[in-house]
């Protein structure tokens, strides 16, 4: 029989900790021991696996016993105190916070971009931010083809990517806003219902936020090109899951649209949606709860005779964080990376 692992959600009540436990069922990942932790908040409340209701733990130092696996999802802040207390204990950590993702020793990883650099970790590999991850996949298989000279992306930030609370607060605004109330925010700064605003994380003294700059810094590490022109917009929409994007590449030599719309059809990870009779491209109602990055409205930029436009819509909390982790465990179980790098610990 094959090996299973035992395995901790570190966070397993948020919005991707729920996700976490669904794809570790759904996809059949070899868990031989399920533990589900979180703050005290949470702690004695149950949620189903396989049928069988588990019970939360309030995370403590004894958490990590034995734990060959923990996917981490609870915040930078939480992820810096338990991540390095469990890979002491002997687990690897795939970590979806954005605590360790640019440390140069922490592997930042999208199996369909750079799945070699997982087999480099020291115990903990970083998931990347849920924007970069969406566009990575969708720019990489062109970039293959011809490098990206430069990129300009504007992002389209659903709620879920503030987690649960943000989704719950959404809803409550949109119905407060509905009965002529002042809408709460608790989680966010501003109204989101019926309403944008640019990224809340902090500005640098350059004007940009936090989340942009992550855009910016993960795809050069992911890519390992550290001399790739970024420059991304990220605005919070009122949409309650799965982000959109829109990207412009431009490119040394021009990039027929034909071609890049051939490469995108058999990308890992892609999937093509563009019916331009009907004015029908990706959207983030479709594409919540897939997989696959939905991509398309692929045009020629006028503007720029090596210039690439491209429009996508993922869901955040699947592919752009806990489907990403799952699929990085997936990757460490196939090439036996789990329990080698207990070994080398
Ligand atoms: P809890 O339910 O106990 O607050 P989201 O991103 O959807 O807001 O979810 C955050 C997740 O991280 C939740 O499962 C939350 O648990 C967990 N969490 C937040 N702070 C801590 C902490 N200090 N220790 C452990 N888990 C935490």
């Amino acid at each position: 029989m094959s090996e299973s692992y035992k395995v901790a959600i570190l966070g397993a009540t948020g919005a991707v900790g729920t996700e976490l436990l669904d794809l570790l069922q759904t996809r059949n990942f070899p868990v031989a021991e399920l533990k589900l932790l979180a703050s005290e908040r949470s702690a004695g409340s149950t949620l189903k696996f396989k049928g069988q209701n588990l019970q939360v733990e309030a995370v403590t130092d004894d958490s990590f016993k034995e734990v060959d696996l923990v996917l981490a999802s609870a915040g930078a802040s939480t992820s810096k105190v338990w991540a390095k207390k469990a890979v002491e204990a002997g687990a690897v950590v795939i970590d979806n916070s954005s605590a360790f993702r640019m440390d140069p020793t922490v592997p930042l990883v999208v199996p369909e971009v750079n799945p070699k650099a997982a087999a480099l970790h020291k115990g903990i590999i970083a998931n990347p931010n849920c924007t970069t991850i969406l566009m990575s996949v969708a720019v990489w298989p062109l970039h293959q083809v011809q490098p990206i000279q430069r990129l300009v992306v504007a992002t389209y930030q659903s709620a879920s990517g503030a987690g649960a609370r943000a989704m719950a607060e959404m809803k409550t605004q949109a119905k407060e806003i509905l009965d002529g109330e002042a809408p709460t925010t608790d989680i966010f700064p501003y109204p989101l219902a019926f309403n944008l605003f640019p990224h809340n994380s902090q500005l640098n003294d350059q004007g940009y936020c936090q989340e942009e700059m992550k855009m910016v810094n993960e795809t050069r590490k992911i890519f390992d090109s550290n001399e790739l022109r970024i420059t991304p917009t990220c605005i919070r929409v009122p949409v309650l899951r799965a982000h959109s994007e829109a990207i412009n590449l431009e490119f040394a030599e021009p990039f027929s649209v034909v071609k890049a719309r051939e490469i995108l059809s058999r990308s890992p990870g892609v999937t093509l949606v563009e019916n331009w009779q009907e004015n029908y491209f990706p959207m983030p109602m479709e594409a919540s709860g897939k997989d696959d990055v939905l991509v398309g409205r692929i045009r020629q930029d006028i503007s720029h005779p090596c210039g690439l436009e491209l429009w996508l819509s993922g869901d955040q909390i699947r592919k752009g964080a806990a489907l990403n982790a799952v699929q990085i465990a997936e990757l460490l179980v196939a090439k036996n990376l789990l329990r080698m790098a207990v070994e080398t610990f």
